[in-house]
């Protein structure tokens, strides 16, 4: 293999983001710095970590930089400070970093400390770079490639990993405080959530914006790694570098969830397949020009200004993502010419004669649509279709919002749709309707889905977050409280605090039987409205 020092790797393939030594102080202001044995920086590049640590660190110094700029840079001014006996740096790919480099006794107190690379894997071949690791030396920590083999990482994890791998076995107990992004952290408290040993996580929060110019998000995370102890498998999280403690990720039923104590109040929502309804994703069709037409006083046009004359009743509300999240109401009509997923369109000419010549002018358009999943389709097929698209009434969800907002859509007077970028639950019962907005509004619903999803997701509340939320068929909802909804909704359109806590009461006390494994008690009494 290539060594990778040999190699020209550009700062975007080194994922090149160096400290300034105002942070790197506020990292070591965390750590007993005079306890270790051995300080190892991964990545050294311009050493902020090495030059601000504290005098009263007496531990050997062991690190790797692969740009040789940085690691000349770093030689001249750290060889001053230090006593080179106790250093050792080199100019190497620290994915070739053996087990014949550590100098670490089996009593020996280590602290791993940096800011390894910012770059993805999947960036790195589209930069063509290999600095990734990935087939490297990860072999020994099983199960690594079957979680992330195919998928995104980011590199730093890979490298956290091979320094747990490397100083598993070698020392009594390792330290690491390492500035990486939150995604980092999610994937390694669930990779490494089977080893008690390893754990103590806590991600202290930073303004990356501040600190390196760059809008992640990002932090310090700092967790150990004791083979002599049981260590707390949850990540503490900070509201800044040694800042307030404001909350507490960790694993349940090997999910993550996001705000334990929030699911520790919340947690009897957890469906675990026992919902009575269907989340299903709006209407994709990619082509907004054409599809998305506008109800004019002149009449009706497409977003290329041309006016469209098309059949009624085919024509359905349009519902994006931000005018369900704002309340809005609809801006657009949307021809909705397919029956389900399996309608071959071949009636389209003699259903809706207007529409397929409108549709005919513009079907080089239609042609050019480059997703895939048009390809052996009719021409004119739209996707996110089916029976539940013609029902009356929708409870609809943007997916792209951090907060859960969700609406009745009703028709108005055309049926409702929402975009592919919003979910819904749609009956042709209005009761029905109306008892399923009740549950997915009660506080008890939202507090679960925040609890379970993070807000840095770019579609937060996904299909499958929405599923895990506990929807029992309307049927086994005690009759009094189905009338009391339909009478309180039909007086003022809304439902009495009294009444979202009687419904709350009745989905925490109509537990099953949990046979997973939890790591702390659910507590249905202490809810709070
Ligand atoms: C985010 S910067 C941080 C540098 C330094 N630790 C600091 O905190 O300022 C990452 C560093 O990793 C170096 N780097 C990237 N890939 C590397 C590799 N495979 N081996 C060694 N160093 C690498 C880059 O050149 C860069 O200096």
């Amino acid at each position: 293999m290539t060594s990778l020092a040999t190699v020209k790797l550009t700062a975007r393939q080194r994922g090149d983001f160096q400290t300034p030594e105002e942070l790197a102080r506020e990292v070591w202001s965390t750590l007993d710095a005079a306890q270790y044995d051995l300080v190892i920086e991964p990545t050294f590049g311009l050493g902020s970590f090495l030059t601000t640590m504290p005098s009263e660190c007496k531990a050997n110094v062991l690190g790797w930089e692969i740009h040789k700029i940085y690691y000349q840079a770093m030689i001249a001014t750290f060889g001053e400070k230090i006593d080179s006996s106790r250093v050792r740096l080199l100019r190497r790919d620290v994915f070739t970093a053996s087990g014949t480099d550590i100098t670490a006794t089996p009593d020996s107190t280590v602290l791993v400390i940096g800011n390894p690379p910012w770059v993805t894997n999947s960036e790195q071949g589209t930069l063509g770079g290999a600095n990734s690791g990935e087939k490297r030396n990860l072999k020994n920590l099983s199960g690594f490639a079957a979680m992330t083999g195919k998928s995104n990482f980011d590199i730093s994890e890979a490298i956290i990993l091979h320094f747990v791998s490397l100083l598993k076995d070698r020392c009594r107990s390792v330290q690491f405080a390492l500035l990486t992004k939150f995604s980092v952290v999610r994937n390694l408290v669930q990779f490494l959530a089977p080893h008690a040993s390893i754990g103590d996580y806590e991600f202290h929060k930073i303004d990356s914006a501040l600190h390196f110019n760059a809008a992640v998000d990002a932090g310090l995370l700092k967790f150990r790694l004791d083979k002599n102890s049981e260590l707390r498998q949850t990540c503490w999280m900070y509201a800044s570098v040694g800042g307030a403690k404001v909350g507490e990720i960790g694993l349940v039923n090997n999910k993550l969830i996001y705000d334990l104590a929030a699911y520790r109040r919340t947690g009897f929502m957890e469906s675990d397949g026992r919902s009575g309804y269907v989340w299903r994703q709006g209407v994709k069709h990619d082509m907004s020009k054409r599809m998305e037409l506008s109800e004019t006083a002149g009449g009706i046009r497409n977003g290329l200004g041309e006016l469209v004359d098309v059949e009624d009743a085919v024509l359905y509300q349009l519902y994006k993502c931000s005018d369900i999240f704002h309340g809005r109401q609809s801006r657009y009509v949307v021809p909705i010419h397919q029956r389900d997923l399996k309608d071959n369109l071949e009636d389209l000419p003699e259903r809706f004669p207007k529409l397929h010549l409108y549709f005919t002018k513009h079907e080089a358009a239609f042609r050019a649509r480059k997703s895939s999943i048009y390809r052996n389709r009719p021409t004119f097929s739209i996707f996110g279709i089916g029976d539940y698209t013609h029902y009356v009434y929708k409870i609809a969800i943007g997916a792209l919002y951090s907060a859960p907002v969700f609406r009745l859509l009703e028709p108005n007077p055309r049926p409702a749709i929402v975009d592919d970028t919003s979910y819904m639950l749609a009956t042709n019962d209005y009761d029905e309707a109306v008892y399923l907005l009740a549950i997915v509004n009660l506080d008890c619903s939202r507090e679960f889905l925040n609890s379970i999803s993070h807000a840095t997701e770019k579609r937060r509340f996904s299909k499958d977050v929405l599923a895990r939320l506990l929807i029992p068929p309307m049927e086994k909802c005690p009759p009094e409280l189905r009338h009391k909804l339909k009478c309180e909704w039909a007086r003022s359109r809304t439902f009495s605090t009294e009444l979202q806590r009687s419904i709350q009461d009745w989905l925490s006390k109509d537990q099953p039987k949990r046979t997973e494994k939890m790591n702390f008690e659910l507590l249905p009494n202490a809810l709070t409205l």
